[in-house]
């Protein structure tokens, strides 16, 4: 391909990228609020309108039971291989609201990036997808590989009803190589190709006492407190060297090789920066592994919030009737979500005291994955990412899930290529997410490119 004139291209359509990005950063498509549902709907429309405008065939979308799948394809390289393009529409939740500089379903670009919810995860990564197809067709004609695309508007509460599709749709889908735009670079300009993701379990634990909060006067001593019990239950969730204090939860946990450990200490790493893109007061975790080592190989336990009894203005004297937390696990390679909520709920069972009741409400979960870096579509989104960003990428591992990629494995039986285009700290799940313009349109380039590359291969 003249690498040059799509340079060019992408170069000069740049406002017409952003203004059509634009219009489906508006849509307030959170899945973690039902009220939303409508918005949901709208966006999964106006993404299959926008991928007919860009000529994708076949275009519709699956109804599930929760938020539809947008579906479409282009087939015209008959012998060629497949490529099946996954992304998210959905988006999480932007509160604390009042911490946005500019409301976040209003896309305004400031210095260099386009500030947005769903700006990077992942509404933008996704669009870089269909605007690599368009301008691949426009400038080259049909691409040299056959593309399906599949986007789903459940991905950050646990792609529930993708899950099923996939596993009953596996002709539909069927593949050679599964292309997922949804994680970070290793920096500013750091090309990177990603080849793990931790999994995650998550659930509420619930202390409950009462069945109305109780005059402390009246009761105060003479009952078991539901926040207490809740504190004590968390504080034995880890031990004094920042393990997850949960018999058998390390049992599953594949050992990282030394040279792949080697290779993570390769990457340049300081506190500084670390500190900086975090915001946080100093680097912590469990005893003896760094930081890329904590947030990729190791697991963990975290509480995400707690809440029970009184919280508002003044004081109020009550023993509340109950107290709950909302707590994550991110899962590592061998260990199975199913296996560890067990686990949490029997290590409760035993450390609960029988003044109160308990209750594990087990929500969503996705596995861990790992993806061999020895495949030839490893190989040509490596040589990608170098004719775009003229430096060889990094291989690095994240701590996120995307539920869906053990799956696409699995039941496809295809390698997915992991091609992110985020950064670490571009604020997504938090106020002020945004995009690095010029990854954005670097990263329209390299998939247009991959698609060459990926010929032969
Ligand atoms: N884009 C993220 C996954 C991600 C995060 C990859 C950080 C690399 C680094 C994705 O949209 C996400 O947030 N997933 C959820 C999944 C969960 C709800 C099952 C997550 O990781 O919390
Ligand atoms: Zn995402």
């Amino acid at each position: 391909m003249d690498y040059q004139k799509l340079s060019t291209y992408v170069d000069s359509h740049k406002s017409n990228f952003l203004n059509e990005l634009g219009e489906i950063l508006k849509i307030q498509s959170i899945s973690a609020d039902p009220s939303e549902k409508d918005e949901v709907h709208q966006c999964a429309e106006k993404i299959a309108d926008m991928m007919r405008a860009a000529s994708v065939e076949n275009v519709r979308l699956f109804e599930t039971e929760g938020n539809p799948l947008v579906y479409g394809d282009y087939i015209h390289a008959p012998g060629a291989p497949t490529v099946l393009v996954y992304g998210h529409y959905d988006v999480q939740p932007v509160d604390p609201l009042n911490e946005w500089e500019t409301p976040p379903f209003e896309p305004t670009v400031r210095g260099e990036d386009l500030y947005a919810r769903g700006s990077t995860d992942d509404k933008g990564q996704l669009f870089i997808h269909i605007k690599a197809f368009e301008t691949y067709r426009k400038l080259f004609g049909d691409p040299p590989v056959n593309l399906k695309f599949i986007f789903e508007g459940e991905e950050e509460i646990g792609s529930v009803h993708l899950d099923p599709f996939i596993r009953s749709h596996k002709d539909l889908l069927k593949a050679d190589t599964v292309l997922i735009s949804d994680t970070a670079m290793y920096g500013r300009d750091l090309p990177s190709v990603c080849y793990g993701l931790r999994g995650m379990a998550y659930l509420e634990l619930t202390v409950e006492n009462s069945s109305f909060d109780l005059h402390s006067g009246s009761f105060g001593g003479a009952v078991e407190n539901p926040a207490h019990v809740l504190a004590d239950i968390v504080s034995k969730l880890h031990d004094k060297y920042g393990r997850v204090a949960i018999p058998h939860f390390y049992d599953d946990v594949l050992a990282v090789p030394e040279e792949e450990r080697r290779e993570i200490s390769r990457l340049p790493y300081s506190d500084e920066e670390f500190l900086r893109q975090s915001s946080a007061v100093a680097p912590y975790g469990e005893f003896g592994y760094t930081t890329n080592e904590r947030l990729w190989i190791r697991p963990t336990l975290d509480v995400n919030g707690i809440y029970g009894g009184f919280t508002g203005e003044g004081a109020k004297t009550i023993i509340p009737s109950r107290a709950a937390a909302k707590i994550s696990m991110r899962l590592v390679p061998n260990q199975r979500s199913a296996e560890i909520l067990d686990l949490f709920d029997a290590y409760i069972k035993q450390i609960a005291p029988p003044t109160v009741r308990v209750l594990v409400r087990k929500m969503h979960s996705g596995e861990p994955a790992l993806i061999p870096i020895d495949h030839p579509s490893i190989k040509a989104t490596t040589e990608a990412l170098e004719t775009v960003f003229g430096k060889k990428p990094f291989y690095i591992r994240e701590g996120g899930s995307i539920p869906e990629v053990l799956t696409f494995q699995e039941a496809l039986g295809a390698p997915v290529v992991l091609l992110g285009f985020g950064l670490p700290d571009e604020n997504s799940h938090a106020p002020n997410e945004h995009l690095y313009l010029k990854h954005f349109f670097d990263g329209i380039k390299t998939v247009a490119v991959l698609y060459d590359k990926l010929v032969g291969k």
